[in-house]
């Protein structure tokens, strides 16, 4: 039985609100929703779709540890517990459709676009907004669009930035002590009140992690450069325990 399979379950006694590529969003109660972690693992703004047994709950899983160790360092995410292995309970958010990026070290995208060496350290780290557009490839937004299309204010584009900043101190820190290093990773944020706090979820779906020394790819790259599924599977769990012991 695949993680898909599993969330009919959920189906049948919540309200789904939304699913996306490798998550699905069900109405909890008045002040939460829960988070259903499925097993595909997708690429290319979906193009590019597999399932990996398993994947879902160890997703649910890395998310849930490092959402708590934010958490512990005082930042706020949408966590608020485990509704079962594969399925978080979370605060109702509402998100703003933009993906932020925060990069310590050149690769991915940026090296694609922009006069800049794979491997290169950003001091300070460079910090990218994207519109969540797959029919439009997630274009890359600065202060003037996000103010015009409603998303950011300037305001809180700057404090959405000195939230990276901080989780980066944080996961940075905290993957150095296991013997990793954080290439880059993506937040998405949402409104609480008058606050905007983290959602979606922290996972090597959204980060590039390498491990120290050897700099052997652990994270999704590993999917995107056409590793067979088992060898992507191994090194999602590899890095769970890692974190987690
Ligand atoms: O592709 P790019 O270099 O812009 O990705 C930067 C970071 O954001 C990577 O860690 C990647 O996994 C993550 N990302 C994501 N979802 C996207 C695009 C990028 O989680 N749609």
């Amino acid at each position: 039985m695949g993680g898909e399979n599993r969330g009919v379950d959920l189906g049948t006694r919540f309200v789904k609100v939304a699913e996306g590529k490798t998550k699905v969003v069900y109405d909890y109660d008045a002040d939460h929703y829960l988070l259903y972690f499925k097993d595909t693992i997708t690429a290319g703004d979906g193009a590019r779709r597999d399932v990996i047994e398993g994947k879902g709950v160890i997703n649910a899983q890395t998310s849930a540890f490092l959402f708590k160790l934010l958490e512990s360092s005082g930042i706020e995410t949408h966590y608020v517990g485990m509704y079962d292995e594969r399925t978080m309970i979370v605060r109702k958010l509402r998100m703003v459709p933009v993906e932020v990026v925060l990069r310590n070290i050149a690769t991915g995208s940026i090296v694609k676009r922009l006069p800049i060496r794979e491997g290169e350290r950003f001091d300070p780290p460079i910090i990218e907004f994207f519109l969540k557009d797959d029919a439009r490839h997630d274009p890359l937004l600065n202060y003037s669009h996000m103010e015009y299309l409603g998303l950011f204010t300037r305001r809180e584009a700057e404090q959405v930035e000195e939230v990276m900043r901080r989780v980066n101190d944080a996961l940075y820190n905290f993957l150095l002590s296991k013997g990793l290093i954080l290439y880059d990773f993506k937040l998405e944020f949402g409104r609480l009140g008058d606050r905007l706090v983290i959602g979606d979820e922290i996972t090597l779906d959204a980060m590039r992690v390498r491990e120290n020394g050897t700099l052997r790819i652990l994270d999704k790259d590993l999917y995107r450069k056409g590793a067979d599924l088992e060898t992507v599977r191994r090194s999602y769990e590899e890095f769970l325990r890692r974190i987690t012991s």
